[in-house]
């Protein structure tokens, strides 16, 4: 029998992982119940056979496999709130929540679930996620199921969870990083001679067929670069002269503080 999934905070993510989770189909729609406090927001996906429910309650019932997706702040309530319906010898718990350790759950309801944490970006909403899990207590099918269920939704990889913070970093802030790279780019094709929208389409174009090219022939971004490189050519020209400027180094050193913050801050 097919697993059933609840989604604890249907907002941003949680809708994402929803849509992802039946487009894919992972999942069929009616195995699925998301929850909030205010439902009219989740008449699209009722419309698409989605179980909705203001009830966590209601949704640990149904369910096999629980995500939640609330924000931090909100997660102790709801688990207060579920502890009477949640059955260590049913429910499989998974997180999605920034910050929050599997220890901060294990207080909440006990060391005897089998608990997951995971860490998506924010192209998880067109299933292109970087999804870092970990888990405590989880027998090998369950971590096959929550693997699956996340590679739907993009791409993941099984992390210690002391690395979490490096993930938010490197995958989660990573997309911003990405972006402002992007973002230059299209600044420099615009001053070189194109409009914003062509600029924009070269621009978010090569550097996804770049990103393809080390994904798909698992190759070292160093050896690609060497097939652009012509001798005396403007490529490895332009490229020396970003090194000379601190290109490398600027992300090196951005990186290394945004850790440093979530670590000392958060
Ligand atoms: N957005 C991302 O890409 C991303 C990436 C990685 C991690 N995260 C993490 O994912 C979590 C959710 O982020 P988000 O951007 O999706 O936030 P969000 O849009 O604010 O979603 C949170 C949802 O939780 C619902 N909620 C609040 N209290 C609830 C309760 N007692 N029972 C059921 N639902 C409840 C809220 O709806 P009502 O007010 O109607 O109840 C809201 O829709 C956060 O902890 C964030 O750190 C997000």
């Amino acid at each position: 029998m097919s697993k059933k999934i609840a989604i604890i905070g249907g907002g941003n993510l949680g809708t994402a992982i929803a849509e992802g989770l039946i487009s894919s189909g992972f999942v069929l729609p009616k195995d699925i119940i998301i929850t909030k406090r205010n439902i009219d927001t989740l008449s699209a996906l009722k419309a698409k056979g989605i179980n909705v429910s203001n009830n966590n309650n209601e949704a640990a019932a149904f369910a096999d496999y629980i995500i939640f997706a609330v924000k931090p702040f909100q997660i102790k309530d709801v688990l207060q709130q579920l502890l009477p319906s949640l059955d260590k010898s049913k429910h499989v718990l998974a997180s999605v929540i920034t910050g929050l350790w599997i220890k901060d759950i294990q207080e909440m309801v006990g060391n005897d679930f089998a608990i997951f944490r995971a860490m998506p970006n924010t192209a998880i909403a067109i299933q292109e996620s970087m999804t870092c899990i970990c888990s405590s207590n989880a027998k090998p099918e369950q971590i096959n199921y929550v693997n699956e269920l996340f590679d739907k939704l993009g791409k993941t990889v099984f992390i210690e969870e002391k690395l979490m913070d490096a993930a938010t970093v490197l995958a989660a802030s990573g997309t911003a990083f990405a972006l402002r790279f992007i973002r230059a780019d299209i600044q420099a094709g615009i001053e070189i001679g194109f409009s914003a929208a062509t600029a924009s389409l070269i621009a978010a174009q090569t550097a996804k067929g770049a990103a393809d090219l080390l994904l798909i022939r698992k190759t070292h971004p160093e050896q690609e670069i060497d097939k652009v490189t012509t001798p005396k050519g403007c490529t490895i020209a332009g490229l020396n002269e970003m090194e000379h400027q601190g290109f490398s180094s600027s992300l090196i050193k951005g990186i290394v503080t945004s850790y440093k913050k979530i670590v000392n801050d958060m």
